[in-house]
C-alpha cells in the first residue's frame, strides 16, 4: 500500500526567513495528520533554514534540483551530495521548467537520477507533455520516451523507491489542471511501463504523484483516483493553510 506523499514545489519564492516561518507555521498546522509523506521543496539557498526548522517533525525537504558532479567548476550549480547535506531527503528532477528554460535533457536528467541515488537522495522525476503534443496525440509517447530515458541504468530497487510526477506542462500555473481522468490514465500508464521495464513489485511501490494546477478544491478528486499516489504543488503550497488542506484531502483519500 502506498502513503499519500504530498509535496509543495516552492520554484523561486521564499527567502530563507520567509521558509522558516512558513515550515514552523506548516509543523503546527499538521502535527496530527499521520500517514501522508509531507515534502516542502524550497530554494537551495533555504534548503537548511527550512530543514532545520523541520526537525523532529513529519516534514522532510526536497531540493528543487542537483548536479551530476559530486563537486567541481560548475558555477551556479549544487551538486547532490551538497543537496543531502543541507538536510534534503528528496531532489526534483526534470521539473518542466528546468527542461524549457534551463536546458535540461533526458540524458541530464537521467545524471542528475543517478547522482541523486548516489547521493543518498530520493529523486522525484517529472516528466509531462505540452498541449501541442497532446493535441497532436503524442502524450503517451512523450511519457513513455521521458520516464525510459530518465530512468535509464536505475535497477528495480532504485525505482521502487522513487517518486515520479507527472505534470502536463499545459496544467502548471494555468489554473487548468488535468481532469482526475485525463490524470488517472496517464499514470495508469506510467505504472504499466514501470511494471514491464522493472517489475510488478517495482511498479506497486513506486510513487507516481500528479502536478498541475493541484488546488484544495481539486485535490480530493484527484487523490481519490487509484493510481494517483499523491501531488507536487506549486502555486497553491506557498499558503501554509492551503497546503494544509491538499494534506488532509491526501489521508482522506488513501
Ligand atoms: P502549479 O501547482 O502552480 O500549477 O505548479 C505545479 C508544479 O509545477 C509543481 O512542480
Amino acid at each position: 500500500m502506498r502513503q499519500p506523499f504530498i509535496a509543495g514545489n516552492w520554484k523561486m519564492f521564499k527567502t530563507v526567513h520567509e521558509a522558516v516561518v512558513h515550515v514552523k507555521e506548516l509543523r503546527s498546522v499538521v502535527k496530527d495528520v499521520e500517514g501522508v509523506d509531507i515534502v516542502v521543496a524550497p530554494t537551495a539557498t533555504a534548503l537548511h533554514a527550512a530543514a532545520e526548522a523541520a526537525r523532529n517533525s513529519n516534514i522532510a525537504v526536497a531540493g528543487q534540483n542537483c548536479h551530476w558532479e559530486r563537486d567541481g567548476a560548475f558555477t551556479g550549480e549544487v551538486s547532490a551530495a551538497m543537496v543531502r547535506e543541507a538536510g534534503a531527503e528528496y531532489v526534483i528532477v526534470g521539473h518542466s521548467e528546468r527542461r524549457t528554460l534551463f536546458g535540461d535533457t533526458d540524458q541530464t536528467v537521467n545524471q542528475r537520477v543517478h547522482a541523486a541515488l548516489g547521493a543518498d537522495l530520493v529523486p522525484i522525476l517529472c516528466v509531462g507533455e505540452t498541449l501541442d503534443q497532446r493535441d497532436g496525440g503524442q502524450t503517451l509517447a512523450v511519457l513513455d520516451q521521458q520516464l525510459k530515458r530518465g530512468l535509464d541504468g536505475v535497477s528495480a530497487d532504485h525505482v521502487a523507491s522513487m517518486v515520479v510526477a507527472y505534470e502536463p506542462v499545459w496544467a502548471i500555473g494555468t489554473g487548468r489542471n488535468a481532469t482526475p481522468e485525463q490524470a488517472q490514465e496517464a499514470h495508469a500508464h506510467l505504472r504499466g511501463r514501470l511494471r514491464s521495464w522493472f517489475g510488478a513489485d517495482a511498479a506497486e511501490r513506486c510513487h507516481v504523484i500528479y502536478g498541475g494546477s493541484v488546488k484544495p478544491a481539486n485535490a480530493a478528486s484527484l487523490l481519490g483516483q487509484p493510481d494517483i499516489d499523491g501531488a507536487l504543488v506549486g502555486g497553491a503550497s506557498l499558503d501554509v493553510a492551503g497546503f494544509a488542506q491538499i494534506v488532509r484531502a491526501a489521508r482522506l483519500g488513501a
